[in-house]
């Protein structure tokens, strides 16, 4: 496996096309609008297309993605941090054939590792020993700087809304601090828990022209996933809609997000980076070895 690396971040891993992996963050500012539901049957619609996928669960308060997928993972982040595992002995062969990275449940916050084991994720990424298309990552509510990281690494971020005040509130405030502070100008909003086509673009609609006024982004829409009982029933059932009922309105709608997303444009390889943990600490890269050319 080839491997490119720019400075400020860690060496990507290449598709198999020879494009960089791409990095898809889902967030959304308000909590329990839908994220981990979107990862977990997102990343499961790329794979149906033929990608090579994994899943990493960066919500790292409460990990979601394992209870989702009813696994009870024996490692994970934090034993690739602390050097115990590789990334590859904590990878969990998920449905599919999606790897599941499960969330470090040792560690409070990514902004709390310190110097060597940034160190020791580089090393970790870097060796990683399977081709990858594309990583999804579920992220945390909130702001927090966990969130930031990630989708300074991603080259998507999917915003996740819904119809509720502080959906379309929270989204906002999200995409100005990445915005302002970070310099992240383009985003993919999804609409979830819609009644319709149209109830999906109206909710888009609000929130791209808040943002059209007051910030210098570009929002794109990638659709909605309608509300739907059948996926709160998989909820209870620990098993992704898409699997257990791949017929049901939001099974139908994530394998049409799948193909959507598949469909964006991949970036070059520059820009589609792995580099969660390092951007701040230049000091981490001279520990792992310096940045190569
Ligand atoms: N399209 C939908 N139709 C019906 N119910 C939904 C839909 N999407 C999400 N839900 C409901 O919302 C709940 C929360 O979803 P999920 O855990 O994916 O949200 P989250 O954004 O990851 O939450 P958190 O911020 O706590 O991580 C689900 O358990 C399910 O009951
Ligand atoms: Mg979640």
């Amino acid at each position: 496996m080839s491997t490119t690396s720019v400075p400020g971040s860690l060496p990507a891993i290449d598709a198999a096309d020879g494009t960089a992996v791409r990095v898809i963050a889902v967030a959304s500012g308000k909590g329990g609008v839908g994220k981990t539901n979107i990862a977990v049957n997102l990343a499961l619609a790329l794979a149906q297309t033929g990608e090579s996928v994994l899943l990493m669960d960066a919500d790292l308060g409460m990990a979601n993605v394992d209870v989702m997928l009813n696994i009870r993972p024996q490692y994970d982040l934090y034993h690739v941090i602390t050097g115990e595992k590789t990334l590859d002995e904590v990878i969990i062969e998920g449905p599919l054939g999606v790897g599941i990275i499960p969330a470090a449940s040792g560690i409070g916050r990514m902004a709390d590792l310190s110097v060597h084991e940034h160190a020791g994720l580089i090393h970790a990424f870097d060796e990683i020993g399977r081709r990858v298309d594309t990583l999804v990552v579920d992220t945390a509510a909130g702001i927090s700087d966990s969130v930031v990281s990630f989708s300074r690494a991603a080259q998507e971020v999917l915003v996740v809304v819904c119809d509720e005040p502080a959906s379309i509130t929270d989204a906002y405030a999200l995409i100005k601090v990445l915005s302002l502070e970070h310099g992240i100008r383009r985003f993919q909003i999804l609409a979830n828990m819609v009644n319709d086509a149209e109830h999906g673009r109206r909710l888009y609609a609000r929130l791209a022209n808040v943002a059209g006024s007051f910030l210098d982004v570009s929002l794109g829409y990638v659709g909605a996933i309608p509300l739907d009982e059948r996926l709160k029933q998989a909820v209870r059932q620990q098993s992704p809609v898409l699997l257990s009922y791949p017929h049901s309105p939001s099974g139908v709608a994530f394998q049409v997000l799948g193909k959507r997303i598949k469909g964006l444009p991949r970036l070059p390889a520059a820009s589609g980076h792995l580099g969660f943990f390092i951007e701040r600490s230049s000091k981490a890269q001279q520990v792992a070895g310096g940045v190569r050319p």
